[in-house]
């Protein structure tokens, strides 16, 4: 599996190996999105695991943009030092991290608020989850939404992070404004593609005015929602092609939402065999035969197996995976080692509830398996 094991670079980002650890929320904040000290250790024994790049858990720019307990925040200098002490501890594994930066807009959760503010959308369209209904932006709120985005990448910088990464997925904030069925403005932000590219566009030019054009500058982008009205492939290739030209660094291809039709949800369920996995690789390849800057692909990836054929067919260039690397942290070192089995989680989705504890998110059926063996 030579490919997978290659050195390679996302502009100034030097990686050991072509795995990346995606985005996951992992319940290591405070109340008000402080770094805890477990969340140190927590992303200190991840790192060891051998993985290429580690994305972080989305963390919210404002305090109006927490979606989940525990969640990581951006959006006061004060966090740097948590953030930095986060930074040094994957960095002393020799391991590089990203941090992924978000406002999930509609499907914040105002009860987890640190301080008082409205739920905030494109446009007032009812969560499908939440039921919740956000106050439709004004054009000065959509101003210094882009402008906190811009702070907390600022922010990700002094902290040590190589790298930033949009949370343009899952139904959350820059989502939303993309997709035609959250986004129903009649000013300049809404209306078709173009227009509702504008506020992504805001975003990726503020953050490069602060960060600089050498620091990587990554997306997280869903490739379709699969729900009615949403984003289309169609569309979100045009997204991409517009990130390519304007500075983005790397494009990871994920798509669909909880409110995902048909369970096409970013985590999917029960991939059993190899032909259950990689569900969003074909695609990536859309992307990558499109756009010039590395893609990277995420959604169900479990063998070795697999990600060569992915590497080798030119699908994309890095794999990505979530739930694998929670239940098995060392998986990478694993392969490494020559041990090719494929990942052992079984995509159940029980993590979500451990994360909820607060202490670090943890494979729920390998601590229930632990347990029974326990004399
Ligand atoms: C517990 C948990 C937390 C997640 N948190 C995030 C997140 O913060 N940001 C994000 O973009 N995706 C998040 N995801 C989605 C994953 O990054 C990934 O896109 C999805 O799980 C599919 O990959 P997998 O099959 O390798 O798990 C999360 C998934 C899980 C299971
Ligand atoms: S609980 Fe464990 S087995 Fe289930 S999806 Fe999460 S990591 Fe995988």
């Amino acid at each position: 599996m030579p490919k997978l094991f290659e050195k390679t670079a996302i502009k100034s980002l030097e990686l050991r190996n072509r795995s990346v650890r995606s985005a996951t929320w992992s319940g290591v904040g405070d109340r008000e999105g402080f770094v805890t000290d477990r969340g140190v250790e927590f992303y200190r024994e991840l790192a060891a695991g051998g993985m290429g790049l580690i994305v972080t858990g989305f963390q919210y720019v404002m305090p109006n943009g927490v979606a989940m307990r525990y969640q990581v925040g951006n959006y006061d200098d004060a966090q740097i030092e948590g953030l930095r002490r986060l930074c040094d501890a994957v960095h002393s594994e020799d391991c590089r991290v990203v941090a992924q930066i978000a406002h999930t807009g509609a499907k914040a959760n105002p009860d987890l608020f640190p301080k008082e503010g409205d739920v905030w959308g494109p446009s007032a369209v009812t969560d499908p989850l939440s039921g919740r209904t956000p106050k439709e932006m004004s054009p000065g709120e959509i101003s210094q939404l882009v402008q906190a985005y811009a702070a907390a990448a600022e922010r990700s910088k002094k902290a040590g992070f190589d790298g930033v990464q949009l949370h343009g997925a899952h139904g959350y904030g820059i989502n939303q404004f993309l997709s035609g069925a959250a986004n129903r403005r009649g000013d300049r932000y809404g209306g078709d593609i173009r227009s509702r590219y504008r506020f992504l566009g805001e975003v990726l030019e503020a953050v490069r005015a602060v960060v600089g054009k050498d620091f990587p500058v990554l997306i997280k982008l869903s490739g379709n929602d699969f729900a009615q009205g949403g984003l289309t492939p169609e569309e979100s290739l045009y997204v991409g092609r517009r990130l390519s030209a304007e500075g983005i660094d790397a494009i990871e291809v994920s798509g669909g939402s909880r409110a995902s039709e048909n369970g096409m949800i970013p985590s999917r369920l029960k991939i059993r065999r190899q032909e259950d996995e990689a569900y969003l690789a074909d695609l990536a390849a859309r992307f990558k035969e499109m756009v010039s800057v590395p893609i990277i692909t995420v959604g169900g990836i479990r063998s070795p197996k697999v990600i060569s054929r992915i590497l080798d067919e030119g699908k994309a260039d890095y794999a990505a995976m979530c739930r694998p690397f929670i239940r098995e942290p060392h998986l990478i070192r694993r392969w490494e080692a020559g041990d090719l089995k494929k990942a052992t989680c079984i995509s159940c989705n029980q993590c979500f509830d451990a994360a909820l504890e607060g202490n670090g998110v943890y494979c729920k059926v390998d601590k229930k398996l632990k347990e029974k063996k326990r004399p």
